[in-house]
């Protein structure tokens, strides 16, 4: 008999016997907690996919799921996404995500946040909350009465708080980056840019635009936000439908994901794709080869909206604005590698970020691995976070 241990392959195919386990093996999550308090209504689900660089940091979404696959895909998908804009940002943090089943309109209350509160205490710093769909201000505050492990949380209270203008500013650079890709310049003096959505990270977005003369377009479900968007940077208002069909320079995204799809594929007349939303592409690979094909420059979107989880990432070392602005400048840079790392492989520049990622977890993950006495005492990971607020 041999003496050393026999350490199974990795299943990666579908596993009928565990499907929930074959899940998780498929999309390399690390952990899954179901969190159940009946007596106040609290169903949710906590997703840790990695924790390689550091704490799984994502927010917490409240949505009324149709069922407990589909919650359950949502934030297994969702908590991936965090691991790999972490991972391109340069930032020491993993990934998760949190969600809780319910109506956001009608099912929440005190109890029901406080019992989610000591469900991520319990995990001691493994997972990181922050606001997302679905939640506003008061809940997350409900939540931090029961831990320390929120982030994101008003400025009032010595956190980061909003995080979209650092968002924008990311957003702002990352297009510059496609800018200088596409036409040999960063000036976008005179580009014809539509922007979908006229919210929190759209509007700061238009102010930096308007500082450079663009030609800006602005359309929203909501006619007035557009309309008030329009009047305070001088952009015109088109249709929510017209906005694919436009002759633009740069169409930016900046409302809901999967925007970019086979409905709307074929009608888009732009040289670049750089916007705020997360999943702009319904199917990642498949759109992602079919706007390379049409020489179509997409900026990856969870590259350049990276600056919201820059910002909260400042937040765990004592927050500093000037500082988040100055790291979400870095996405120049970061996009622009991409690109290139895009042309020498001959690869869409999505397929391009996404390996430049997991070569960065594989090559920390090889670093953290090794036994130091420091690391336990660094304030990182969680500890730092803990210091500055206990
Ligand atoms: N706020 C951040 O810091 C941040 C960070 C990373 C990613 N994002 C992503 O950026 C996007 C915008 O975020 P936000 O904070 O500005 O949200 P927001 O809710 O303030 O704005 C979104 C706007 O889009 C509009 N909208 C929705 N569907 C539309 C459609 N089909 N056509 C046109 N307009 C439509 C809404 O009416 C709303 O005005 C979201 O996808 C969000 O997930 C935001």
């Amino acid at each position: 008999m041999s003496d050393f241990i026999v350490i199974p392959e990795k299943k990666t195919g579908p596993d009928k016997q565990f499907p929930l386990f074959g899940e998780l093996v498929h999309h390399e999550h690390e952990q899954i907690v179901f969190c159940s308090r009946p007596e106040v209504g609290l169903k949710a689900i906590i997703a840790i996919h990695s924790t390689t660089l550091g704490p799984a940091l994502g927010g917490v979404r409240m949505w009324n799921y149709k069922s407990e696959k589909e919650a359950i895909t949502d934030v297994l998908r969702l908590s991936r996404g965090m691991t790999y804009k972490a991972a391109i940002s340069g930032l020491n943090l993993g990934g998760g995500k949190a969600v809780i089943i319910g109506d956001p309109h009608t099912d929440k209350t005190e109890p029901m946040f406080r019992a989610f509160g000591r469900f991520i205490d319990g995990l001691a710093g493994r997972y990181l909350t922050a606001e997302d769909v679905g939640m506003t201000e008061r809940e997350m505050e409900w939540i931090y009465s029961e831990t320390k492990y929120v982030t994101g949380i008003p400025k009032a209270m010595g956190g980061s708080g909003d995080p979209s203008p650092v968002t924008a500013y990311g957003v702002y650079m990352g297009m510059k980056a496609a800018a200088q890709k596409a036409w040999g310049s960063d000036s976008l003096e005179g580009k014809r840019i539509g922007i979908q959505g006229a919210g929190s990270v759209a509007t700061y977005l238009a102010r930096h635009l308007r500082n450079e003369n663009v030609k800006l377009y602005v359309t929203d479900i909501f006619d007035q936000k557009a309309r008030t968007l329009a009047r305070e940077t001088g952009a015109e208002v088109v249709g929510p439908d017209e906005i694919y069909t436009l002759n633009l320079d740069i169409l930016s995204p900046c409302a809901l994901g999967g925007v970019v799809n086979d409905d709307t594929i074929g009608h888009l007349s732009c040289d670049i794709i750089a916007g705020g939303a997360n999943n702009i592409l319904d199917d990642e690979k498949k759109h992602g080869n079919m706007l390379r094909n049409r020489g179509i420059l997409f900026a990856p979107d969870y590259v350049i909206n990276a600056g919201g989880i820059i910002n909260i990432a400042s937040e765990m070392e004592g927050y500093n604005e000037k500082l988040a602005m100055e790291k979400a400048s870095r996405i120049y840079d970061t996009t622009l590698r991409i690109f290139e790392f895009a042309d020498e492989h001959d690869i869409p520049t999505i397929e391009a970020s996404n390996r430049l990622a997991e070569e960065r977890i594989n090559a920390i993950g090889k670093v953290s691995n090794i036994y130091s006495s420091k690391s336990h005492f660094s304030y990182r990971k969680g500890e730092m976070y803990m210091r500055n607020r206990s």
